[in-house]
């Protein structure tokens, strides 16, 4: 059996990933390239689903690289590129776009909830399609299809396993019109950080677009703003320092951070604080998150100042990434019938 592969993809859509991505799906991105043979993309591509200024897509582009590469994403093992780098991701989203039916497409969650939020005028079809081309980007990559074929894993949050069950749809479909030709993928979420919460609204996820900005603990915030944010968390009535979901939603959020943390579990947190004030936890999770980005954060810019060094590893990236999606384009045009190219 071949060496089992996994790709994943963050949008450069802000001037900091936050403590949900790196929990929810980037810290897994970093220890799945210990043993799999990775692919890891900044979709720019996504990112204009919805309006972007040019000059500060290409520097978000540039920091989401630089956070990755600092969190410890490694250039050598892992092919680390730039989505619009491989035009074959655009192709095969077409090709994919032409198998999926308009409702089925018009029942994704996310797309809903944006569209809505927008209105109608301002929603493109590229916000509707998104999720066709998240699916070429992920089937791009398939190892070869057959009996031995090894694992093929997409490590992501919660919110987008809707979107890795139309990927698997789109796959076995196509598989089964055209013949084998993609590995069906399957989502790696890890149920403990699936959803990490808003620090004010502990009931809803902590996100770039709807997060308040107290709610949102971003990887490059100073230390000061990062510890009062943690102070100010909204916990629940009561003093005990114990997980219920229902009834106490941000000492269960609190909790669930510090365990994925420390490599420690919720019912040993419970222990270590009983008899504690919910003040000594939240100061306790503020020293250790921020334990953890200020490495990063050092790092992040640090690579930042060497423009020449970010644009090398992206190119080499893009050509292990290019290696593989066009071979799989070769096998995908063949099978739909499109007419090879001499010469
Ligand atoms: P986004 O910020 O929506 O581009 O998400 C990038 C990655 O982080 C995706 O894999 C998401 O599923 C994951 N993610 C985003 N927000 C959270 C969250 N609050 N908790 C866990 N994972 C998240
Ligand atoms: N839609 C994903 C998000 O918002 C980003 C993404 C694009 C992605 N392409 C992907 C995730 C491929 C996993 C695999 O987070």
């Amino acid at each position: 059996m071949s060496t089992p592969r996994v790709l994943s993809g963050i949008q450069p859509t802000a001037d900091s990933f936050h403590l949900g991505n790196y929990l929810g799906a980037l810290r897994q991105w970093v220890a799945l390239q210990d043993d799999h043979e990775a692919f890891y993309c900044v979709v720019d591509l996504h990112a204009i689903t919805v309006e972007q200024a040019p000059e500060l897509l290409r520097r978000r582009t540039k920091l989401a690289t630089a956070q990755l590469l600092a969190m410890g994403v490694d250039p050598e093992r892992s092919a680390l590129f730039v989505q619009s780098h491989v035009r074959e991701h655009s192709e095969l989203a077409w090709i994919l776009s032409c198998i999926t039916g308009f409702g089925e497409a018009g029942r994704m969650t996310q797309f809903k909830d944006k569209s809505t939020k927008q209105g109608s005028a301002a929603t493109s079809v590229g916000l509707f399609t998104y999720p066709i081309l998240q699916a070429a980007d992920i089937l791009l990559y398939t190892p070869s299809p057959g009996e031995h074929a090894p694992p093929f894993q997409v490590p992501v949050g919660e919110d987008q396993r809707q979107h890795l069950e139309l990927t698997r749809t789109l796959a076995q479909r196509f598989n089964h019109r055209y013949g084998d030709t993609f590995v069906v993928p399957e989502a790696y979420i890890l149920k403990n950080t699936a959803k990490i919460t808003d620090l004010q609204e502990p009931t809803a996820k902590m996100s770039k677009s709807a997060s308040s900005p107290a709610g949102i603990v971003d990887v490059m915030e100073a230390p000061g703003p990062l510890r009062k944010k943690f102070m100010r968390a909204v916990t629940d009535t009561g003093t005990e320092i114990k997980a219920d979901l229902e009834g106490k939603p941000g000492i269960t959020n609190l909790l669930a951070i510090m365990a994925a943390l420390d490599h420690s579990n919720v019912p040993e947190l419970e222990q270590r604080y009983a008899g504690q004030g919910y003040g000594q936890l939240k100061k306790d999770l503020a020293e250790l998150v921020m334990d953890t980005f200020t490495p990063i954060r050092e790092r992040t810019e640090a690579l930042l100042a060497d423009d020449r060094q970010l644009e090398a590893i992206l190119a080499q990236g893009a050509g292990k990434a290019r290696g593989v999606a066009a071979q799989t384009m070769e096998v995908v045009r063949d099978r739909v019938g499109f007419l090879g190219r001499a010469g």
